[in-house]
């Protein structure tokens, strides 16, 4: 990401698995941290973003690093308030500025609804305020489920997927050339001996020795990296929201989109497919959910195909996105669990031979 100056050694140290001295870094356990706020503060924050204080019903925490609070007011309406990350390379408005943006930018109505409208917020506040989505769960949940992920949804978020990746976005990059994006792998792998002697985690050998057999593949992707389209460059499975009422006028939700950018639209439909893999890696055994992984990956590929147009070759480079996806998993695995585990081995294994040989026949049988 260019956005941020220290991003090309961030990049390599997130892909290539050592670390790094940077300023504010901490472990951060995503649940169990508990967030301290004073309440006087909070009651000026409210002020600043035109929501008064004693209207407020209810404020729910929701998961997250940072503080985010869901807000239910008197007249039954809510918003969702989102602080920046403490963290002081996190500490940003990007997704303050991509959400202003996508009030200009023409997508197809379908694709809007499913994208968050800003309330309030910006700069001076630090915070910004956010429509709500009720009762839904996150796609994360769904895939976790022992069924597959049913077929509405999945044709739906590939029909959201479609329209954000065919919107036209020449005038908003001629305005912001630095939201462009590269693909999240390093263009070299040949370490610094500093960078060997930071290596994460038991099996860094492992990793690293994987990566760097896989060095030509990356310079590929790099030279092949296609920045048509707005991408979301997260598309973790927590990042989808999706009402549990299949009437609901808000189907589902595509949120988060602070690391979001100019980039190839294949990344962000590769990540997602990665994300179905996930959930058969994670129970690796159990049929069931190699089943629903397999059922879930061909219904949202067929329907995005059907709505985009995608040739062989770009069907190639979303399987190796896929792939991409699994080793970035085993990474964090190294960075934070300091052990690959089963489910880290599998992740390096598939990841490279979804590289190797992009079909879904590698993981699908
Ligand atoms: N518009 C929204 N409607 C309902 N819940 C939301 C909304 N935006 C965020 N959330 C909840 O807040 C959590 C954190 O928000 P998110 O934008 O993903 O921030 P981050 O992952 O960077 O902490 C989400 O996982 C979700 O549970
Ligand atoms: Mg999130």
């Amino acid at each position: 990401m260019i956005h941020n100056p220290g991003a090309e050694e961030l990049l390599r140290a997130r892909t290539l698995g050592f670390y790094t001295p940077r300023p504010g870094r901490r472990p951060a356990p995503r649940q169990t941290q508990e967030i301290t706020y004073d309440i006087g503060e909070l009651a000026t924050t409210l002020n600043g973003l035109g929501i008064d204080p004693d209207s407020v019903v209810r404020m729910t925490k929701c998961i997250s690093r940072r503080l985010v609070l869901l807000v239910e007011l008197a007249d039954g309406s809510a918003q969702l308030l989102k602080w920046p990350d403490s963290d002081t390379e996190l500490d940003n408005d990007y997704e303050y500025v991509m959400l202003s943006l996508f009030d200009r930018l023409d997508f197809p109505a379908q694709t809007r609804a499913a994208l968050p409208r800003l309330l309030a917020g910006g700069p001076e506040t630090r915070v910004i305020a956010l429509d709500v989505v009720r009762d839904c769960d996150p796609l994360s949940d769904l895939i976790r489920g022992r069924q597959p992920v049913d077929t509405g949804h999945l044709v739906r978020l590939a029909a959201v997927f479609a329209g954000l990746h065919r919107t036209p976005i020449a005038e908003a990059y001629a305005e912001y050339p630095e939201w462009l994006l590269w693909p999240p792998v390093p263009k070299t792998t040949d370490l610094s001996p500093y960078e060997y002697a930071h290596g994460c985690g038991m099996e860094f050998d492992v990793y690293i020795r994987t990566m760097q057999d896989l060095a030509p593949d990356f310079r590929e992707l790099h030279d092949d990296w296609r920045p048509d389209s707005l991408v979301h460059f997260d598309m973790r499975d927590d990042n989808i929201l999706i009402a549990r009422d299949p009437d609901s006028p808000l189907p589902l939700r595509i949120i988060d989109w602070e690391l979001a950018g100019f980039g190839d639209p294949r990344y962000d439909i590769g990540y997602l497919v990665g994300q179905f893999m996930m959930g058969a890696l994670r129970r690796h055994g159990d049929m069931n959910a190699s089943t629903s992984a397999q059922r879930n990956i061909r219904t949202f590929l067929t329907a995005y195909r059907r709505l985009s147009t995608l040739e062989r070759a770009d069907e190639e480079r979303i399987f190796q996105y896929a792939g991409i996806t699994l080793l970035l998993q085993a990474s964090m695995r190294l960075q934070q669990l300091g052990a690959l585990n089963r489910v880290g081995h599998l992740c390096l294994l598939y990841g490279r031979r979804l590289i190797q040989n992009p079909s879904p026949e590698v993981i699908l049988r």
